[in-house]
């Protein structure tokens, strides 16, 4: 399939950034023009519809993640959402936190005060999570899904069965380096909450995130203004107390449209044909890694591949391949790419070619 097509993406630039942030398709441009058109019209009524075009947003996300529309919340990023999440718990509940993982994530959690278990990062990630968990006994798990320098993936089948055996654990996910890359199905997932934005992998833009969060974990949020009485104001008469918390004031609707229009082409091309696209591209970019070497031990070790890689060549590098018009970026002792549906093998031959060809000028 060649979805490319969908992508406005000039000859010379191989786009390997979508761990950065993802490309927008151009009919998400066409959309926008049109929208911030149609905006800027005194006569016409979208600046009325903020509230309920809002609620269509999270209505198609909601279809297309499995997750009702009262428990998600549009937020404009993820670190927004998670602040918001971790301000709403009690701050005795201990947490247990992956060493290195996105600081958005490890930082509100520290900050607040929350005792941390730590967890390590290696290859047997999941076993290390199980010990953990039950040893230390935290009342709540929180990780990335994928993790930000070392595209390291959690076993989505590991959260079901740890959710299974330790059912009062509340496991908290960030998507925001996975959600966009296969199906997914936050009420079968054993997640309590599942957050993220949506620049990256579901091609969105800047302005908009995602929380979905399961009813038993609503119910533990902002508990005391929970039980206290609601306010009032007939303007805030639809507001439930947790949406006054997730989505105080006005929101932007061109951002949010956005991430409505990215659920839109998900649905049109299925997430399930993206799997099987990034599959195959996948298993085509990680031989060709492993055959040059440029793998993190951790990738080569684990058989759960991700979409984001991080290729053993200096940062250093960088400048070098920007000018060949690779898109990438520095992180940790690498340079990180990512695989999405515009990239294809041509850009990983020419990845590699390019590397080598580097290497042979140094
Ligand atoms: C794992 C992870 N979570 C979250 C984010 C983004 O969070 P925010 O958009 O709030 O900066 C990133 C961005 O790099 C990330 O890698």
């Amino acid at each position: 399939m060649d979805y490319k097509s969908y992508f406005d993406i000039p000859e010379g630039i191989s786009y390997f950034n979508t761990p950065g942030n993802g490309l927008l398709p151009k009919s998400h441009h066409a959309w926008r023009r049109q929208r911030e058109y149609d905006f800027f019209n005194p006569k016409g009524d979208l600046r009325e519809q903020q509230g309920p075009f809002i609620d269509t947003v999270k209505a198609a996300f909601g279809g297309m993640f499995n997750c009702p529309t009262a428990n998600i919340f549009a937020v404009p990023n993820f670190s927004f959402g998670f602040n918001t999440l971790m301000e709403g718990l009690d701050s005795s509940l201990s947490c247990a936190l992956l060493h290195e993982d996105y600081p958005s994530l490890n930082y509100p959690v520290l900050y607040r005060g929350f005792p941390v278990e730590w967890i390590t990062v290696d290859a047997a990630i999941e076993t290390n999570i199980r010990a953990v968990v039950a040893t230390k006994k935290p009342k709540i798990l929180l990780l990335s899904i994928v993790q930000y320098v070392s595209g390291v993936k959690i076993d989505l089948d590991f959260i079901k069965q740890l959710r299974n055996d330790f059912p009062d654990l509340l496991i908290i996910g960030d998507a925001t380096q996975y959600l966009g890359t296969e199906p997914f199905d936050f009420l079968a997932s054993g997640f309590d909450a599942v957050g993220g934005s949506g620049y990256k992998w579901l091609m969105a833009g800047f302005g908009n995130g995602y929380f979905m969060v399961s009813d038993r974990l609503k119910a533990m949020l902002y508990a005391k203004a929970q039980q206290m009485d609601r306010p009032t104001e007939a303007m805030w008469s639809n507001k439930t107390i947790l949406n006054t918390f997730f989505e105080p004031g006005h929101q932007d609707t061109l951002s949010h449209g956005t991430l409505l229009q990215s659920i839109n082409f998900f649905n049109a091309i299925g997430l399930e044909n993206v799997q099987a696209y990034l599959n195959e591209l996948r298993d085509y970019a990680y031989q060709a890694f492993k055959k040059h070497n440029l793998l993190l031990p951790i990738a080569e070790q684990r058989a759960l591949k991700s979409s984001v890689v991080n290729l053993q060549i200096p940062p250093e590098w960088y400048p070098q391949l920007l000018e060949l018009g690779i898109r990438c970026f520095p992180r940790g002792g690498g340079i990180r790419i990512g695989l999405h549906i515009y990239n294809d093998k041509t850009d990983i031959d020419y990845l590699i070619k390019s590397i080598e060809r580097i290497k042979n000028e140094l």
